[in-house]
């Protein structure tokens, strides 16, 4: 069942996806439906932001204010800079325009005249795929002024990011899109009472907006019925690592993680055994082999496991893998890419990486291991932005799940260094 990756040739042409049903679910919505109503059918069908959060999509719509005097904005949200995720560049590529579609139903369900589509700035072909694709709905008039003549006019804007991973928080991203430095800021306030240019603000990802269009086209009772209950529709799964077909699947939420191992990316790389899986993206808690053969793939499911779904992005590890190089690989990223805005990211980020790479260096002791929890747990939940979380969540259950992995690189003797040679070996 796919809803955004169909299998039609050239579907990414637009009157190919028009002779397919393309830009009826607009139509529909601009003759038959007012804003409230389509708010309301994505509310009814309990579709979830795909951005990582998995906040419900219709609820987030209801929070921007319907009266004032200012301008609304809409932020899609294209960055995709978290390690592991690869499926947004997917709808540019494949499906455009159901993205588009989806974006102009935002912007009338809100009452927005101008979306801005961020777009991580190494994405240079699909930035230009898209942008072909906007200048086709132009034509067409789909987007413009007194679209197909109801009045209703909205304008959509790319923007290219410039290669940081902290613009794809929401409030960096539109310190970003105003010219400003990438900071996240303070919430309160949010983005529906103080956005862009501290106007009203809704920001989605790419994923959860070409989700709309099916929804308003098929009734949103349609769409929760597919999938997992909870967290209904279908995930784009970017699999990567040791499978032998890795790549962007569509499937139903909750579907078994060994059934897209197995069934869908071919089986493991030379029949090695699993060590471990991160199911959402590297901020996500990874899974062991005995919660791989249990865990299905949905929000609600992994959280059984300490984990989440977050951008869907599944990285596969075999027996071989050294978990330890990974985490440093992870913590080195989230280390490099934090804004430094506040002190427990920026330093904590920082103190992960150093006691990580000691225990590499054959320099760890056993009291590291409670040292990497104890950082990961005061940087977690105090921080302005998320980035925090995603740096210590990685370290605190991998260190948790895979102890022996660890305790294994720390010498038998567990000989106390000097406290001198200890700051030096930090460093
Ligand atoms: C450090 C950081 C990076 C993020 N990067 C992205 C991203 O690249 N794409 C994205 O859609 N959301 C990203 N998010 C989540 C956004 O802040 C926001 O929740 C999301 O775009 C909302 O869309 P949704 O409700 O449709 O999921 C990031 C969050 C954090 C904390
Ligand atoms: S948590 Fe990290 S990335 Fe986020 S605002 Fe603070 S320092 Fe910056």
């Amino acid at each position: 069942m796919n809803i955004i990756l169909k299998d039609i040739k050239d579907f990414h042409r637009i009157d190919v996806y028009e002779s397919n049903g393309g830009y009826s679910a607009f139509k529909k919505a601009l003759k038959e439906m007012s804003p409230e109503d389509v708010t309301n059918e994505v509310k009814n069908s309990n579709l979830r932001g795909r951005g990582g959060a998995c906040f419900p999509t219709g609820l987030k719509w209801t929070f921007m204010p319907k009266t004032g005097d200012k301008p609304k904005y809409l932020c899609c949200n294209g960055d995709e800079s978290e390690p592991g995720s690869f499926k947004d560049r997917e709808i540019f590529e494949r499906n455009p325009h159901q993205f588009i579609e989806g974006t102009l139903l935002a912007c009338y369900a809100m009452g927005i005249k101008a979306a801005y589509v961020y777009i991580r700035g190494e994405y240079y072909k699909w930035i230009n795929l898209l942008q072909a694709a906007i200048d086709d709905a132009y034509k067409k008039g789909y987007i413009g002024k007194n679209i197909l003549g109801t009045g209703f006019s909205t304008d959509i804007y790319i923007h290219r990011g410039a290669g940081a991973y902290i613009c794809g928080e929401e409030s960096a991203l539109m310190n970003s899109v105003e010219g400003k430095r990438g900071y996240p800021r303070v919430k309160p306030p949010f983005p529906a009472a103080f956005g862009l240019w501290g106007c009203p603000t809704t920001i989605n990802n790419i994923e959860t907006l070409a989700n709309v269009p099916e929804i308003i086209r098929n009734g949103a009772e349609w769409f929760s019925k597919i999938g997992a209950p909870k967290h209904p529709g279908t995930l784009l799964f970017g699999v990567s690592g040791h499978v032998n077909k890795p790549g962007v699947y569509e499937l139903p939420t909750g579907t078994p993680l060994m059934s897209i191992i197995n069934d869908t990316c071919g089986g493991m790389l030379d029949g090695k055994d699993i060590k471990m899986v991160i199911p959402g993206g590297s901020s996500m808690p990874p899974l062991t082999k005995e919660e791989c053969l249990k865990a299905n793939m949905d929000n609600e499911s992994l959280k059984e496991f300490g984990s989440s779904i977050g951008t869907a992005g599944v990285m596969v590890m075999n027996e071989d893998t050294d978990i330890l190089k990974v985490l440093i690989r992870i913590s080195k990223f989230y280390y490099h890419e934090s804004c430094g805005q506040c002190t427990p990211c920026r330093e904590g980020t920082g103190w992960l990486l150093r006691v990580l790479k000691r225990i590499d260096s054959g320099q760890g002791r056993i009291s590291d291991l409670d040292l990497l929890t104890s950082v990961a747990q005061n940087i977690e939940g105090n921080t302005i932005c998320a980035l925090g979380d995603a740096a210590a969540w990685p370290v605190k259950w991998t260190v948790k799940k895979f102890r022996q992995e660890f305790e294994k690189r720390i010498p038998k003797e567990d000989v106390e260094v000097p406290v001198r040679n200890k700051v030096h070996s930090l460093r």
